[in-house]
């Protein structure tokens, strides 16, 4: 079936509360394996929006990299969105499936993770990827491509030979949640849309929202 076909099924079905897990980590899985399945792209690409100075926000994608109780991705710790978060923990992440009519919000706070599980994930990864973890200055002004390429260049020749160990300025955070929202399209704009927030007790509540 194609994407369409299947996106028009879903706003035809709509979400309800009996179709929801009282978990809203096994929702969210679920919802990421049927898009998985379904073929959307890049399903795991996530925009984090983080707050800086002045309450200002910024966001930007990054890929969900684990799903462990939180939702983990890997990025530079200089980089702007980890400057902001090291200031303000609380992050909210918004998944746009919109080519399914879907769209998942969470709100966590964020906590770095361990440097075991950065050091897994970062081994994982091609060492092309790796010496540019070591070569980017993430977020700060760059005077040209060149410097850049001079710069992986550098990494390069610093370890030619040799395993590209971790960058001690890269690695993971996970966001973990306290609030989720579940939204699906249906006609004339009657949408669909659930909250999972956490009561005093740490329980969570299901809640349907106006559309
Ligand atoms: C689909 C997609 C996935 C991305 N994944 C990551 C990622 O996992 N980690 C990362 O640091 N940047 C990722 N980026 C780049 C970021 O969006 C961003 O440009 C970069 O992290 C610098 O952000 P900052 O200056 O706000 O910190 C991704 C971009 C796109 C479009």
């Amino acid at each position: 079936m194609d994407l369409d076909t299947y996106r028009a099924e879903l706003e035809a079905s709509g979400l309800s509360e009996s179709d929801l897990a009282d978990d809203p980590m096994v929702q969210f899985e679920a919802w990421l394996e049927e898009a998985r399945r379904v073929g959307v792209h890049e399903p795991e690409a996530m925009i984090i929006s983080t707050v800086g100075a002045g309450a200002v926000p910024s966001s930007r994608h990054v890929l969900l990299r684990d799903l462990n109780g939180g939702f983990t991705f890997f990025t530079n710790y200089n980089s702007q969105k980890a400057k902001e978060l090291a200031e303000h923990p609380d992050a909210a992440l918004c998944f746009p499936w919109n080519i399914l009519a879907r769209q998942v919000r969470v709100v966590g706070r964020a906590e770095r993770a361990s440097a075991e599980v950065s050091d897994a994930y970062f081994a994982t990864r091609p060492r092309n990827s790796q010496l540019g973890g070591w070569a980017s200055a993430q977020s700060e002004v760059l005077a040209s491509r060149e410097e850049l390429e001079a710069s992986l260049a550098a990494a390069e020749e610093r370890f030619a030979g040799r395993e590209v160990p971790r960058p001690p300025n890269w690695g993971g955070f996970r966001i973990v949640p306290y609030e989720f929202e579940f939204w699906q399209a249906r006609p004339f704009r009657l949408h669909d849309r659930f909250r999972y927030r956490l009561d005093d007790r740490g329980d969570w509540v299901i809640e349907r929202l106006w559309p």
